[in-house]
């Protein structure tokens, strides 16, 4: 799979204005994206409360809108994506992304859903991690494993927010500092994420971070998507930039090997539908419940993200997503080595999500870019250690389309 080229990305964003234009009178407000009759002309961000926590902080949500109809609501309690509302091929507004109706659902419960994942995204094995001598002990909140940052993870913090709006962007910056010693992580870490939202209809998270000592980070993005704006997502076809992926052992922890897919369900090298091998008779997907694995990108660098200088590593396409029924397009693009593909085995009917929807099984998929999970454990994977003097940086693009 090779990346887009200009011409053919001007022509998904032309054919997306000529459907909005044309059906603009037709388009849907979405009453939870708070969406005016009118499509927003220009880029813009406005700011509102949205909830109160348990000791009485206010929550915040951040309404991003592009003149192309895409609207992004975003909260500064654990950054997490509310919704997306992107046009289908028809011009009909529609959620593509799971959560809550309101703050009490993320407090109460959430299996992550659209949040920033911090420190380390996805899974230490045995909770504990060896550096420069010293063994940390994590919160072992996945079995043996530790997942996801642990029991207070960035997912469940409230940051800072401030609305950025320029020509090129409309969006919020995130900042947090999240002190040495939290879950058991050495080092002060300072933390910016970006979201901003531009006229291309991307939707661009921007990752920065730099440590008082030295500590394992690998940050990404939780959203589950389901382009088709319910249901399950067995029919939405996806095709992944990867020859390799990481297996894992009984408790999702990577072997080791770096394992060709060629031959394999994990082949997503041409667009295939996610439900096509996903029950397939296949000891990795009887571990994972069906997809939670770690996809190799095939870069030409090693997608480093901590550097010298705080220099990004280039953009990949990772993955491009197909939703035959609305013509809805999700194209990821990273500056990481890695890809965790998780096809919502653990969703399972007990969560009632917004506007009253069930979340059955697989009825969300997540394309979270990464390091490689238990790097600081993996002498032979990409390094996650961040260490003083030097800047964690990365960035993800998550691109909304339409085909015919
Ligand atoms: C990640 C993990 C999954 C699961 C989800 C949240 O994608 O890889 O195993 O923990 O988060 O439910």
């Amino acid at each position: 799979m090779s990346r887009p080229s200009p011409g053919l990305a001007a022509a998904a964003g032309l054919a997306l204005a000529a459907v909005l234009a044309l059906s603009a009178c037709a388009t849907e407000s979405d009453p939870e994206a708070g969406m005016e009759a009118e499509p927003a002309t220009r880029l813009s961000v406005s700011r509102e409360a949205f909830g109160t926590l348990p000791d009485g902080r206010q929550v915040d949500v951040f309404t991003l809108r592009n003149g192309s109809g895409i609207v992004v609501r975003v909260i500064d309690y654990g950054g997490i994506v509310l919704s997306i509302t992107a046009p289908d091929r028809d011009g009909n507004a529609g959620d593509v992304v799971l959560g809550y109706d309101n703050l009490d659902g993320y407090l109460a419960a959430t299996p992550y859903f659209g949040a920033i994942i911090g420190r380390y995204g996805n899974r230490i094995g045995g909770a504990r991690f060896t550096l420069d001598g010293a063994t940390y002990e994590l919160a072992a909140n996945n079995g043996p494993n530790h997942l996801h940052g642990g029991e207070v993870g960035f997912d469940k913090v409230l940051w800072n927010g401030e609305i950025v709006d320029t020509d090129a962007g409309a969006g919020v910056r995130f900042t947090y500092t999240s002190p040495a010693g939290e879950e058991g992580y050495p080092g002060n870490l300072e933390v910016t994420v970006d979201y901003m939202l531009n006229d291309d209809n991307e939707l661009v998270i921007d990752y920065r971070a730099t440590s008082g000592a030295p500590t394992p980070i690998n940050l990404t993005h939780h959203s589950y998507f389901n382009l088709a704006g319910g249901g399950d997502v067995l029919g939405h076809e996806l095709q992944i930039n990867a020859d390799r992926y990481t297996p894992v052992d009984e408790t999702l922890i990577p072997t080791g090997e770096l394992a060709a897919v060629a031959g394999t369900p994990f082949d997503f090298t041409e667009p295939t539908p996610i439900g096509a091998r996903i029950d397939a008779d296949d000891e990795q997907l009887r571990r994972g419940g069906g997809y939670d694995h770690n996809f190799v990108l095939q870069r030409g660098d090693d997608g480093a993200s901590i550097t010298p200088d705080g220099s990004v590593s280039a953009m990949l396409l990772a993955a491009r997503v197909t939703e035959p029924a609305s013509g809805r397009v999700l194209e990821v693009e990273t500056s990481e080595p890695g890809l965790q593909f998780y096809s919502g085995n653990f969703l399972d009917g007990t969560i009632t999500g917004k506007r009253g929807e069930v979340y059955e099984h697989r009825s969300g998929f997540c394309l979270e870019p990464q390091h490689f999970p238990d790097s600081p454990n993996q002498a032979l994977f990409p390094s996650t250690i961040l260490r003083p003097g030097e800047v964690y940086r990365s960035r993800t693009i998550y691109r909304f389309a339409v085909q015919g």
